[in-house]
């Protein structure tokens, strides 16, 4: 399929999808940060379903912007693998019609920017506790993005299941009106969910790594043999991914949208993980069957 036209300008890019709107066309979005795999393909395939879901072909939009206030003071920005060559062929076969893809975090985020989206609730515990600041941060380009694109419909993955509630709850909460759209977790061949983060991983830890979604598909079929208290089940979750040599961020079994920690484990609960390996931290998550 042939490549998205690249937009690199922000003012640009709204004056196209305001006018794409305004025209009757229907508008689907998937926000991301680039190097993109197969997880954010699956996005991208969704949303050119869904943008000609009314019967016309509709706007299939991709934002690649690595956002800045998202990541603390100790994190990966600076590091954060980038490849808008490869990842504009990519978009063009799974569909995408435009690419927004700033040059600048200064273009999204002008000098006397102070609007911050605090999602107070959903934003607590598990990656909140962990990582301060970063669901404001993600709240807060998600906002603008959907300001920028004006879309009917944003799909977001599972596999940041919290940041999913996050958006979910900001959308609603703030009369957005647009479809957020959850898409299931997709995986690598061995199960370890993908993740542009997994190019951190040497060839050592890319092994190990299959340990995390063993685990839990091991919760679950305790889970469904009847074992129902979340404190066993995270304690089988933390001893077999330390045995992998990983260190654990969080374990925790949680209700699925207010994330709130639960007493008792039934179907539909969600369980949470954040490990280190080595120095990459990577998440997952399932729910209980
Ligand atoms: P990024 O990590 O690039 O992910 C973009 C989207 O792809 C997110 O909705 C994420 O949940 C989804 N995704 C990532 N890995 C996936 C997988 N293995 N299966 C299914 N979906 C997957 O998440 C972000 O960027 C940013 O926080 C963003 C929302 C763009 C705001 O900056």
């Amino acid at each position: 399929m042939s490549r998205p036209e690249l937009i690199r300008d922000p003012a640009a890019w709204q004056r196209r999808c305001t006018d794409a709107r305004d025209a009757g066309t229907r508008i689907a979005l998937v926000p991301t940060m680039g190097y993109l795999h197969d997880g954010h393909l699956s996005l991208m395939r969704e949303a050119r379903v869904r943008a000609d879901a009314r019967g016309r072909p509709g706007l299939s939009l991709a934002t690649i912007f690595v956002n800045p206030t998202q990541f603390g003071p100790t994190e990966d920005l600076a590091r954060y693998p980038r490849d808008l060559d490869g990842d504009l062929a990519k978009c063009g076969a799974a569909g995408v019609d435009l690419v927004l893809a700033p040059d600048d975090p200064g273009a999204v985020y002008p000098k006397d920017f102070q609007t911050w989206v605090d999602v107070a609730e959903v934003s607590k515990g598990l990656c909140g506790d962990r990582r301060p600041g970063h669901f404001r941060g993600v709240a807060t380009v998600v906002a603008k993005l959907f300001g920028l694109s004006r879309p009917h419909v944003a799909l977001f993955g599972e596999k940041d299941w919290q940041q999913l509630q996050v958006l979910r709850r900001m959308a609603i909460d703030l009369d957005m009106g647009i479809d957020v759209v959850g898409m299931p977790i997709v995986r690598e061949a061995d199960g370890l969910a993908m993740s542009s983060r997994n190019a951190y991983l040497s060839a050592e830890e890319r092994g190990r790594a299959v340990a995390i979604s063993r685990a839990l598909g091991e919760a679950g079929r305790r889970a469904a043999a009847g074992e129902r208290d979340p404190v066993a089940l995270a304690a089988g979750i933390r001893a077999a991914v330390e045995a992998a040599g990983m260190r654990v961020d969080y374990v925790e079994l949680a209700h699925p949208e207010t994330l709130r920690p639960v007493e008792r484990a039934v179907p539909g609960t969600r369980v949470l993980v954040a490990v280190f390996l080595g120095k990459t931290r990577l998440i997952d998550n399932v729910a209980l069957p």
